[in-house]
């Protein structure tokens, strides 16, 4: 059953490292609403299936939008397709939004799960990444969000930070385990071109961590959070039993899924079309295709993807699945490919399911690449 995902992009302020598609301008936020509704009409026919699975609000940020605008764009959908068995409905939000009147106003809305971003639980590392909260704050919202009834709650965290340490790193995973949240999503710092860590970069004034601590870290928050009772099913993203991130894993799985929103992507088994990336020609346009971009899938396109997509998760790539989806040929192109990376313990095989070793999970995209057609 397919997901639909809902781009917010605005935010109070922009962090030091983020690339995401946002803007910083809440004046275009109404609009922007609006605009959303006549794309959801116009959109009506993407979709082949007419029951959703998964609604997912990402951002940008998503709470700088009152919670009965994402009430009344679910009633839209609901109006449009069968909402009747969605699952999860996700919200990402930023902690200083979180004021007690719009977690209730939450509570009383479909949003049944959160999504956090407190990135670190050090005030300084915080500040240093240009975030608008303290340890504090984060920890404060997360207790908050539990006490009005949410017990479907992610937080993402950032490690690799220039500055920091490993030890640093193991007091925020005590912090962010002692919440007791059901799933973390922990992304190693990229230092991303047009952003100002990256001008910081490009002027000398900041390196990245070393691999040998980029390794360091990435091993203690696999051991802490194994510790702690969350299986880690994709390269960043652990949960406890039964609450991996439906729609995040429909992505990983084939799924198809319905974007709306600047700069959002969509897949209907065949092609991706993402949206423009300019507010205010998305506002003018929002109900017309001349918004979108649309890539037509090759088979060595639909191939890659599914490698790069399947070896990101522990489930890694059925080769029964491989041989059904893509035939004889490209089997075993994989298999040929796949040879040495098994001798040199890169990849596993286990039951006819390849995948990547845990510890080298952190260099997966240079494994992945070898195995492209
Ligand atoms: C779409 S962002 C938005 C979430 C929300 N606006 C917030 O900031 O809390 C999702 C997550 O991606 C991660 N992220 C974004 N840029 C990153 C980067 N350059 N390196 C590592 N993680 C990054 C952050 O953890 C962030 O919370
Ligand atoms: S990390 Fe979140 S709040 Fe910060 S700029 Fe990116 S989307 Fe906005």
């Amino acid at each position: 059953m397919p997901g639909i995902y809902i781009h917010i992009p605005f935010c109070k302020t922009i962090c030091g490292y983020c690339d995401f598609f946002r803007s910083a301008n809440l004046t275009h936020r109404g609009r922007y609403m609006e605009a959303l509704h006549r794309e959801l009409d116009a959109t009506r026919d993407y979709l082949p299936e007419r029951t959703i699975r998964t609604i997912y609000f990402g951002g940008g940020t998503p709470s700088t939008i009152e919670p009965a605008e994402f009430s009344s764009l679910i009633e839209h959908i609901g109006q449009l397709y069968n909402i009747c068995e969605v699952e999860e409905v996700t919200l990402e939000a930023n902690p200083d939004d979180l004021t007690d009147d719009y977690l209730a106003q939450l509570a009383d809305s479909p949003v049944n799960r959160l999504s956090l971003g407190l990135q670190s639980l050090h005030d300084d590392e915080l500040e240093f990444m240009n975030r608008r909260h303290s340890a504090a704050q984060a920890e404060n919202a997360v207790r908050a969000a539990q006490r009005v009834g949410f017990d479907n709650i992610s937080i993402d965290l950032i490690y690799g930070l220039p500055n920091s340490t490993t030890e640093r790193w193991r007091q925020t995973l005590q912090r962010a385990v002692a919440l007791n949240v059901q799933h973390i999503s922990a992304y190693h710092l990229g230092i991303e071109p047009h952003t100002r860590f990256g001008t910081l970069r490009d002027k000398g004034l900041l390196s990245p961590v070393s691999e040998e601590v980029s390794y360091e870290q990435f091993d203690l928050l696999r051991e802490t959070l194994a510790q702690n009772g969350f299986e880690h099913y994709e390269i960043s993203n652990f949960a406890l039993a039964g609450r991996r991130s439906r729609h995040n894993s429909s992505y990983w799985n084939d799924v198809l899924y319905l974007g709306l929103g600047a700069g959002a992507h969509s897949f209907d088994g065949h092609s991706r079309r993402w949206g423009v990336e300019n507010l205010s020609e998305y506002i003018a346009h929002s109900d017309s295709p001349e918004i979108y971009t649309v890539e037509q899938l090759s088979d060595d396109e639909r191939y890659n993807e599914y490698v790069m997509t399947r070896l990101r998760t522990c489930e890694g790539i059925d080769t029964e699945e491989l041989l059904q989806k893509f035939g004889a040929h490209k089997l075993h192109f994989f298999e040929q490919r796949c040879r040495p990376l098994l001798d040199q313990k890169r990849l596993e095989n286990v039951a006819g399911r390849i995948s990547i070793t845990a510890n080298n999970l952190l260099i997966s995209d240079s494994i992945i690449c070898e195995l492209f057609a």
